[in-house]
């Protein structure tokens, strides 16, 4: 039991972290990759993308919630434990329900779940969605707009807004250490940045060879083939969209564990999935509102416009969409199992990881600038997590002994 509890824990936390870096470094390269391959005439809506995201999130937020609820939650609380488990092992009533639907779909399972999605509370979770929605369009500027290592790097200063939120909202209390160690990683981000400047371009072979206009700074890169002549990018833009993504990213995520971590009223808190399916419930209308009022070809129906919405989705765009989910359910858990500044540093070491990808897929040139960048993300992120110094040594007698 408890040894079990212990070794286990640590282990699952880590595998989260790391499978969100991963996920992060993969969404910075397909997202921009899928946007900027082809010209802007025949590029897919962010806004649908957006949409579609939303709505498998939810959908797959609903299944979770639906297989974790109890059953027997609206039973008679006269009922014994044994009672309850019965029912909870075969809810299936004795008479109508069909066996070839899931138990999961038993029409009490959707009652109880709509029933807590419906909670009076469930208002709450409007904030935090519609932030998200604004900040998922914002990142499709971004990545139209900035190439792959410039996004990625200044979009690590979400950390920054993420502790200030967390300390102004949650209350958190962070020693002195671990406020060194967030501005460490913010330097560390910063000095990769500046490697990322310097060295030539950085953008997948694919996207080198077909050929694509890189801008830096405020500089077009003429000398690269050119993808096709309609695309190019506008850093200002791209940077400017990435500055309000870090704010929407702090205070969002910092308002959905808020509202996971703090009790309201009586009885237990909802479950992480009943939160999700809240969530996605109200992102729903802020991300379907472009796609309802698209504007289309003059004398075009609402019908023929809402469907061209959905044009140009290869199979680029429908890779992004599906890392986008991915990545928003991996977020949720780590909110919920850990906090949103150890999700800060697990989407740092994304950088490091896509580079070391660059250099083993691209032979990309490891620079002076990015060996220190990266040391001093890696020392940050242990610096952070290392135990506070009264509980150190103590451990380290018990470890002695
Ligand atoms: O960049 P950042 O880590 O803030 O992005 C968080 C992403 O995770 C957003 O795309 C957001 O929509 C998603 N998310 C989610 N469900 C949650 C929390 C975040 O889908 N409960």
């Amino acid at each position: 039991g408890g040894v079990g509890v212990g070794v286990t824990r640590p282990k699952r936390r880590l595998s989260r972290l790391i499978t969100l870096a991963l996920q992060n470094a993969f969404l910075t390269i397909i997202m921009h990759y899928s946007r900027i391959s082809t010209a802007p005439s025949r590029t897919y809506s962010a806004a649908t993308a957006v949409l579609l995201n939303e709505l498998l999130k939810g959908a797959i937020s609903v299944l979770i919630a639906l297989k974790r609820i109890d059953a027997t939650l609206s039973a008679p609380s006269s009922l014994s434990w044994s009672e309850k488990e019965d029912r909870r092992e075969d809810p299936r009533p004795p008479s109508s329900f069909p066996s070839f639907i899931p138990t999961m779909l038993h029409p009490s399972r959707i009652r109880n779940l709509t029933k807590s999605v419906l909670s009076p509370d469930c208002y709450k979770l409007s904030v935090p969605a519609i932030l998200y929605v604004i900040q998922n369009n914002l990142q499709y500027v971004a990545a139209s707009n900035l190439d792959v290592a410039t996004f990625q790097v200044t979009y690590q200063m979400k950390i920054l807004t993420t502790a200030f939120f967390s300390v102004l909202m949650l209350r958190k209390r962070l020693s002195k250490g671990k406020w060194l160690s967030l501005i460490l990683l913010a330097a560390g981000v910063g000095i990769v940045q500046i490697q990322s400047t310097a060295a030539p371009s950085h953008i997948s072979p694919i996207v080198q060879t077909e050929g694509v206009q890189i801008s830096k700074g405020n500089q077009l890169r003429s000398d690269i083939p050119q993808l096709n002549s309609e695309r190019v990018m506008h850093p200002l833009r791209g940077f400017m969209a990435v500055t309000l993504a870090c704010m929407t990213s702090g205070l969002a995520g910092v308002y959905f564990e808020f509202i996971l971590k703090t009790q309201t009223g009586s009885g237990p808190a909802p479950d992480l999935w009943v939160r999700n399916t809240q969530l996605s419930f109200f992102s729903l209308v802020p991300a379907a509102v472009p796609i309802l009022f698209a504007r289309g070809p003059e004398g075009s129906s609402w019908l023929e416009r809402v469907g061209g919405s959905f044009a140009n989705f290869n199979g680029w765009a429908v890779g992004t969409v599906l890392t986008q989910t991915f990545g928003g359910l991996i977020t949720a858990i780590v909110i919920r199992y850990s906090d949103n500044i150890m999700k800060g540093f697990a989407t740092s070491l994304s950088i490091i990881i896509s580079f070391l990808a660059s250099v083993a897929l691209f032979s990309y040139p490891i620079t002076v600038a990015f060996v220190v960048g990266s040391s001093i993300v890696l020392l940050a992120t242990y610096m952070y997590n290392a135990p506070s110094p009264p509980s150190s040594p103590t451990t380290r007698i018990q470890v002695a002994n």
